[in-house]
């Protein structure tokens, strides 16, 4: 019960803890009444929102054990101070697919300055044991654009300066995914599967986006994923922003079927028609120190199909080592886009 007197009193509690301020606010969400292997979305919600009005830096813990969160859900900014979400037990996700309630994702962090991901646990969207999500989720897509359903572990729109670290994500989809106005994202040391890998996009599926800059992912292992990094924007789409400063590095693949995919022709469901190119600018793209194994995917493990009206500019590979299990060397397909290899560049994009 004294947990949830410093809850209620954030300001208060501050002013007692002024002299220390370095140390962050705790929301601890088992205080909130968040039960182990009981749905914690209450819980969170109310940890979420007293951490992100507090005008000191905060932090909301889920402690170890396993919860669930089963539904949808999104946790907004801006909030007045940095904060800090620490997981470090076992989220279980969307079980099913129809409570799924906006764009397709799971977990959505959205309007937040300086935030930070952490924490020893596991966002397991369970995704595998769902027949649904075994088949290609991309035919879930409906007609227009901006409307896959789909599940995204987490899902980061209009952020700046956000940490994902020391954590593990399967979801059956992309583990995480940006959406439009993001801006220094960082994800570092991630364990990523099964699901879509780590991706920018879909963009361009709307008007009035926001660009996207800044996207670090380093040092993390894609495992058993359909993709590995890839940046997607719609073809046949109003949407004109610029991706840029994108940089992939150290990143370990584990039978990832296209462990690099640049698809400006994203159209899951083939109802685009094909007919315009997208218009999203991509620049400043690197590649670095990527090493692993993919399954065959037709034939294909380096996908580089960017738009005829925009051609992607300053893509570098550096030390890019990509192999079929047995040995064998992949393909690559590099269209619209003349990519800098420096190092070891396997497979090679140049005929
Ligand atoms: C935080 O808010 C409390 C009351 O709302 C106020 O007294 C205090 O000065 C604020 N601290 C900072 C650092 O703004
Ligand atoms: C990279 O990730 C591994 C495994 O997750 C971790 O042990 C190691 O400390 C990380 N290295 C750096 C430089 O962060
Ligand atoms: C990769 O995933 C498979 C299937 O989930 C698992 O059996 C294997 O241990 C994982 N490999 C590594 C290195 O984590
Ligand atoms: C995007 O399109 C809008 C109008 O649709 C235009 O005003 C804007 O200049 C375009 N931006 C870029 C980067 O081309
Ligand atoms: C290795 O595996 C790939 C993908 O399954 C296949 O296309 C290729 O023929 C195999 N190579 C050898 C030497 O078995
Ligand atoms: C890349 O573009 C070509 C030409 O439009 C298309 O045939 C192919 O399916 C695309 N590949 C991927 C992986 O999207």
């Amino acid at each position: 019960m004294y947990l949830k007197l410093s809850i209620t009193t954030c300001s208060i509690f501050m002013l007692l803890a002024s002299s220390v301020s370095a140390i962050p606010k705790m929301f601890d969400i088992i205080a909130y009444g968040g039960v182990p292997n009981e749905d914690i979305t209450q819980a969170f919600t109310n940890a979420w929102y007293d951490a992100c009005a507090c005008n000191v830096s905060s932090k909301v813990m889920v402690p170890r054990g396993t919860f669930k969160m089963p539904n949808t859900v999104t946790f907004s900014g801006p909030c007045k101070a940095p904060i800090e979400v620490k997981v470090d037990g076992t989220i279980q996700g969307i079980i099913n697919p129809s409570t799924l309630k906006q764009e397709g994702s799971w977990v959505n962090f959205e309007y937040i300055n300086f935030f930070t991901l952490s924490g020893s646990g596991i966002f397991d969207g369970l995704g595998v044991s769902n027949p649904w999500k075994q088949d290609d989720f991309d035919a879930f897509t409906v007609s227009a654009p901006g409307e896959s359903v789909n599940t995204d572990g987490l899902h980061i729109s209009k952020s700046t300066n956000v940490n994902v670290i020391n954590s593990r994500i399967g979801t059956g989809d992309d583990c995480v995914s940006l959406g439009d106005g993001n801006t220094q994202i960082t994800v570092q040391n991630v364990n990523c599967g099964p699901g879509h890998g780590f991706s920018v996009g879909s963009l361009g599926g709307k008007k009035n986006e926001q660009p996207v800059t800044g996207f670090t992912v380093r040092n993390c292992t894609i495992n058993s994923t359909s993709n590995g990094l890839r940046v997607k924007t719609w073809a046949d789409a109003p949407g004109n922003i610029s991706i840029s400063n994108l940089l992939f590095e150290d990143i370990t693949m584990i039978n990832v079927k296209t462990p690099i995919l640049i698809d400006q022709e994203y159209c899951p469901s083939k109802k685009c028609g094909n007919k315009e190119p997208s218009k999203i600018q991509i620049s400043d793209v690197t590649f670095r120190n990527i090493k692993g194994t993919a399954t065959l995917n037709y034939g294909h493990s380096i996908v580089l199909n960017c738009s005829k009206e925009k051609p992607c500019k300053n893509v570098r590979f550096d030390n890019v080592d990509i192999k079929y299990n047995n040995g064998s060397m992949p393909l690559a397909t590099c269209v619209n886009v003349d990519p800098i290899e420096v190092g070891l560049m396997s497979p090679s994009c140049k005929p």
